[in-house]
């Protein structure tokens, strides 16, 4: 049997402005919403052979200074960073990359942080990445592809998705712009996150605020408001049909009370607090 979950981004505010993703059960089945990605054809270059992946990596200069890249199987490949002192990655360039690789590839990516920085914007989508792992990083650019149209046309690859001790730094404009409004939506990609997941982990996050003091330049009060009526009229079914391990813990501002009043598939089993 399957689970539909619709899925509340609700914000809370509270001098924070952290957005939570909280699901409850439906049984309603949401057939419109029901799209099949779309698959694209973007490969501007196809790779015969596997040389070809290594060298296109070694392009992307400070990833192939920062992981490493080997053949894990046919067509698997493993990518490890640590992400050192001073230096960032940025997902946009990544996924440049694997536009540019034959479709039949996948990549597993494990990102470390060690004092290095990620421009990482939810929810990492890049086409043929099969499974993200994120540990003790600091994340930028978090919210910035919250209403980017493009992603949800990057095909959802992402079966496995653990984000680990992470923090988000984020601005307050890029926090105001990406609350959705009814002529701004964000994207299903954002909302609903990796929907062919077998797993989706996510222990320990805290997010914090580079530019707090321009809390006062923008109003977060009727942007709330807006936020509230969105999410009243637009009612988005998350279709999660392969997921059987759905955690979420280690968050300050998430109560074991709250969670278990709000999910309550049998998909989420495995939810641990
Ligand atoms: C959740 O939905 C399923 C059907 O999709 C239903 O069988 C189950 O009883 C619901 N659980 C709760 C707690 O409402
Ligand atoms: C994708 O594009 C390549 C090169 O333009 C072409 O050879 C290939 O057949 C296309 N694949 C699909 C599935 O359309
Ligand atoms: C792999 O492809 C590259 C460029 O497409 C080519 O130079 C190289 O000879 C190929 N290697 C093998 C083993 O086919
Ligand atoms: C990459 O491999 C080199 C040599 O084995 C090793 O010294 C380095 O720590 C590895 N880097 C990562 C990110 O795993
Ligand atoms: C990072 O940059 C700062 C100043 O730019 C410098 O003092 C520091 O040594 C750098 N750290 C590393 C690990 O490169
Ligand atoms: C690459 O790393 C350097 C520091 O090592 C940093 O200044 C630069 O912004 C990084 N480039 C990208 C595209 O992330
Ligand atoms: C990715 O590719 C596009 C088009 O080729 C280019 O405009 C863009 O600057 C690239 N982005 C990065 C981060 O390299
Ligand atoms: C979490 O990550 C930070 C770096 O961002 C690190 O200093 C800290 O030790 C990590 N905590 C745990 C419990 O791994």
């Amino acid at each position: 049997m399957k689970n539909y979950l619709t899925f509340l981004n609700i914000c809370h505010l509270l001098g924070v402005g952290l957005a939570l993703n909280i699901f409850t059960n439906t049984t309603e089945r949401n057939i419109d919403l029901v799209t099949k990605q779309q698959q694209m054809n973007n490969s501007i270059e196809t790779f015969a052979n596997f040389s070809g992946v290594m060298n296109e990596f070694e392009s992307i200069k400070n990833w192939s200074r920062l992981c490493n890249i080997s053949q894990t199987g046919h067509t698997d490949f493993n990518i490890v960073c640590i992400i050192i002192g001073n230096s960032s990655i940025k997902l946009s360039e990544f996924r440049n990359f694997t536009d540019k690789i034959s479709s039949n590839i996948r990549f597993d990516l494990s990102v470390t942080c060690e004092d290095g920085i990620i421009h990482f914007p939810w929810p990492f989508r890049a086409d043929k990445l099969h499974r993200i792992y994120i540990k003790d990083c600091r994340i930028k650019d978090y919210r910035t592809d919250y209403k980017n149209p493009l992603i949800d046309s990057i095909p959802d690859t992402i079966k496995y998705l653990q984000m680990e001790n992470v923090t988000t730094i984020l601005r307050i404009k890029e926090t105001y712009d990406s609350i959705p409004k009814a002529d701004s939506p964000i994207t299903r990609a954002t909302e609903c996150g990796p929907e062919n997941a077998f797993s989706i982990i996510r222990r320990g996050k805290e997010v914090i605020f580079e530019d707090f003091h321009n809390y006062q330049l923008y109003d977060f009060s009727t942007a709330l408001t807006n936020f509230d009526q969105y999410f009243n009229i637009q009612k988005r079914t998350c279709l999660y049909n392969n997921l059987d391990v759905f955690e979420i813990s280690g968050m300050v501002d998430i109560t074991r009370n709250t969670i278990n009043k709000i999910v309550y598939t049998d998909v989420a089993e495995n939810l641990k607090i």
